[in-house]
């Protein structure tokens, strides 16, 4: 029997009718969080109706975060839909603004879509492309927007404890395109780098693709050692929160990396990404307000921050590389996008960027803790949610000896449950040394954190029984 069937005879459209059925169904938990619908050519067919009806139906439920749709793989109830509660069909922001999009429930390296403010946003934008900078329809200064540049300086002295000129601040495509920009500065060909590991894969595949030789670099529980030769002179690091262990760059690490870069006459590119989101005891300043031999390169990036749709981010870039630094932006891309540098500069420069940080700290307080509860619960000491300062994902860590590849399978059968957390295994260069998930939590609502946990322990199955004793070297 159809599960759905619609009247004809009603003014209300079929459309219409097929999206509230299925409310409905989830509402009354017919259709369980986590379940694959049919088809739209299916349940056309089904219901004698156009599949572009059904189509539409079902995006209309994506929209509001019911369904999930994943391409050719189909389209799934949202495992953070609740049976019983009332679906949420209007936006916050308002009608003229449509809902964000909403990623996979546990996805990570993602602000809280949700939650940025979209409606001033929208009128940054426009009075950009009104008037002043972003109104220049010419080149834009390579370099980046003469307002931006000095935003950032002042927001780095305040916020980061690093004293630079606006001179010294690059704008480019996200920590991707500064990342690019400093290999064809620092590295000529075939030259070697150090690369955390586990790390940043991005990162490293980049650096590859132009044409470096990347170097595992070990991390522990203090972080990023010390490289253990001289093979590269140029390091990369997340020392505010490690990625992906979240682990803090101890104070001496910090040190003995600077003695290091000062030693080799080389840098240490610090990755700066997720630095704002720091929940226990006081927030780590930059390396960088450390450096006082100019061998930091402090690469920023919006995307945390605000949203990486952006696609902008920031080099603090020392004295000695800025002629040629200015000169690989012009070359790279030939400047940021002038409206989009100028709409920052104004949430910068007019107080919002600071309390959208303010208010996405306690937010994130809030959720990070209630997904590390749910997840505790939901897999019973099977994996340990490691304690971070923070970041924007929790590591849930498998115990040693866990069957090699147990994670990556774990994430796979997830993702197929429509969940978005990635693997621990996966982060590093050459064979893991650790297994574990990691877990988004910005997009997860307070009370969303234990359906989806609960979702996510149904979806990765048995955990093979091995003694509880989660090291890896990773924890002090
Ligand atoms: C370790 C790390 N660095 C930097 C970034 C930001 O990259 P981008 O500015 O290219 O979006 C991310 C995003 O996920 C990240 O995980």
């Amino acid at each position: 029997m159809a599960l759905f069937t619609l009247d004809r005879t009603r003014r209300r459209s079929l459309q219409d009718q097929l999206a509230g059925r299925i409310r409905a169904a989830v509402a009354d938990g017919t259709l369980a969080p986590g379940e694959r619908l049919a088809s739209a050519r299916a349940l056309a067919a089904q219901l004698g109706v156009a599949r572009g009806t059904v189509d539409a139906a079902y995006a209309r439920l994506a929209g509001e975060g019911l369904l999930m749709t994943q391409g050719p793989r189909g389209t799934l109830v949202s495992p953070a839909a609740r049976p019983g509660a009332a679906p949420t069909v209007s936006s916050p922001l308002g009608p003229p603004l449509a809902p964000p999009a909403r990623p996979p429930p546990l996805r990570v390296g993602l602000p809280a879509l949700d939650l940025f403010p979209r409606a001033l946003w929208a009128r940054l934008v426009a009075r950009a492309a009104r008037g002043g900078a972003g109104a220049a329809l010419a080149y834009p200064d390579p370099a980046g927007l003469a307002a931006l540049r000095a935003a950032i300086a002042s927001y780095l002295a305040v916020a980061r404890g690093v004293a630079c000129a606006a001179s010294q601040v690059i704008v480019t495509a996200g920590y991707q395109g500064a990342l690019t920009l400093l290999a064809r500065l620092l590295l000529p060909a075939g030259a070697a780098v150090w690369c955390e590991n586990p790390g940043y894969k991005l990162a490293a595949r980049a650096l590859a693709a132009a044409g470096a030789l990347v170097l595992p670099l070990a991390v522990d529980a203090e972080g990023a050692t010390i490289p253990p030769d001289d093979r590269a002179r140029v390091a990369v690091l997340t020392p505010a929160h490690q990625s992906p262990t979240g682990v803090a760059l101890s104070a001496h690490r910090r040190q003995a990396l600077l003695d290091w870069a000062a030693r080799r006459g080389g840098f240490l590119i610090e990755d700066d990404y997720d630095a704002e989101f720091h929940y226990l005891g006081v927030r780590p300043p930059a390396l960088k307000s450390r450096d006082t031999g100019d061998r930091v390169i402090l690469a920023g990036s919006f995307s945390k921050t605000l949203f990486p749709g952006l696609r902008l981010g920031y080099v603090v870039v020392p004295a000695e590389l800025l002629v040629a630094a200015t000169r690989q932006a012009l070359l790279a891309t030939h400047g940021a996008p002038a409206l989009t540098q100028a709409a920052v500069a104004a949430f910068l420069t007019e107080g919002h960027f600071a309390r959208h940080l303010r208010r996405m700290r306690s937010a994130y307080a809030v959720r990070r803790a209630a997904l590390a509860a749910a997840v505790t619960e939901a897999f019973a000491g099977r994996l340990t949610v490691l304690p971070r300062p923070g970041g924007l994902q929790l590591l849930a860590l498998c115990p040693d000896g866990t069957r090699p590849g147990w994670d990556l399978a774990a994430v796979r059968r997830a993702e197929a449950a429509g969940l978005g957390p990635a693997a621990l295994s996966a982060q590093f260069l050459g064979p893991p040394r650790a297994q574990g998930l990691l877990l988004g939590f910005t997009n997860i609502a307070e009370t969303d954190a234990a359906p989806i946990a609960a979702a996510l322990r149904r979806a990765v199955g048995p955990i093979p029984p091995v003694p509880p004793c989660p090291t890896a070297g990773l924890t002090p």
